[in-house]
């Protein structure tokens, strides 16, 4: 048994160009991001470690790669580009640049550990390249989108599952939320009863400066569902 999983990150940049403005990220952005998961889940005991990058010029994709374009384009690039096993997170940063439909403002979408078995290919993060570390998508541009999406990605839901309706998250100790917090509220209490909002979870919408912690409750069930479905023991 490991103590302390090391997750293998391969990194997957879709660009429409070989400018930033296509996506073509620099590398000290994709090590920033790194460190920042690794700050953000020193407390599960998971860390994450770079395995790969690779790049891929396609505009298509870097537009329409989102969950909202049926299904044909993500498809097609998680299917020429994933790699490893279960336990291997994989992360395409693209653009979400259609000018039209519903993924306008998109930040990323993420798979859960109970569908690898049946959908292996499809497994992984797919997330806007401008949200990394100094990126422009000012609040969200100081990497907590990867963190979040990584949140769904071993096993999390978001805070306001449910709403204010036992099982909520599945998780006892966030307090139960009606609806999503933007910004970075104070004192934003939705439910009656639980306590106020966990607007500085990871799982919530909050700024990326709002959000600073993952619950106990919800590092057990990261470790319970990271064992059950990926293979990962701590
Ligand atoms: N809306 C996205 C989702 O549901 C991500 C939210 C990320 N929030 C942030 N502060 N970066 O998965
Ligand atoms: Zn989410
Ligand atoms: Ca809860």
């Amino acid at each position: 048994k490991l103590a302390s999983p090391v997750i293998p990150v391969y990194f997957h940049v879709i660009r429409s160009s070989t400018s930033l403005s296509g996506g073509n990220v620099p590398q000290s952005q994709i090590d920033a991001q790194i460190d920042v998961l690794n700050n953000d889940y020193a407390t599960t005991g998971l860390s994450f470690t770079l395995a790969a990058v690779d790049f891929t010029t396609n505009s298509t994709w870097f537009q329409r790669a989102d969950d909202c374009s049926g299904r044909t384009y993500q498809t097609a690039m998680k299917r020429a580009l994933r790699k490893g096993g279960a336990n291997a997170l994989n992360v395409y940063t693209v653009g979400f640049t259609r000018s039209t439909g519903d993924c306008e403002g998109l930040l990323g979408y993420a798979t859960f550990p109970s569908s690898y078995s049946g959908a292996p290919t499809d497994d992984g993060v797919v997330f806007l390249y401008s949200t990394l570390p100094g990126g422009t998508a000012v609040p969200f541009d100081e990497g907590r989108t990867l963190t979040h999406e990584a949140g769904h990605w071993v096993g999390l839901y978001h805070t306001f599952q449910n709403g204010c309706t036992s099982p909520g998250d599945s998780v006892s100790d966030t307090p139960p939320e009606a609806t999503p917090a933007f910004g970075c509220p104070t004192g934003r209490d939705t439910c009656s009863g639980g306590g106020v909002d966990p607007i500085h979870n990871y799982m919530d919408y909050s700024d990326d400066s709002c959000m600073t912690q993952f619950s106990t409750g919800q590092i057990t069930r990261i470790k319970s569902q990271m064992s059950t479905y990926r293979g990962v023991t701590f």
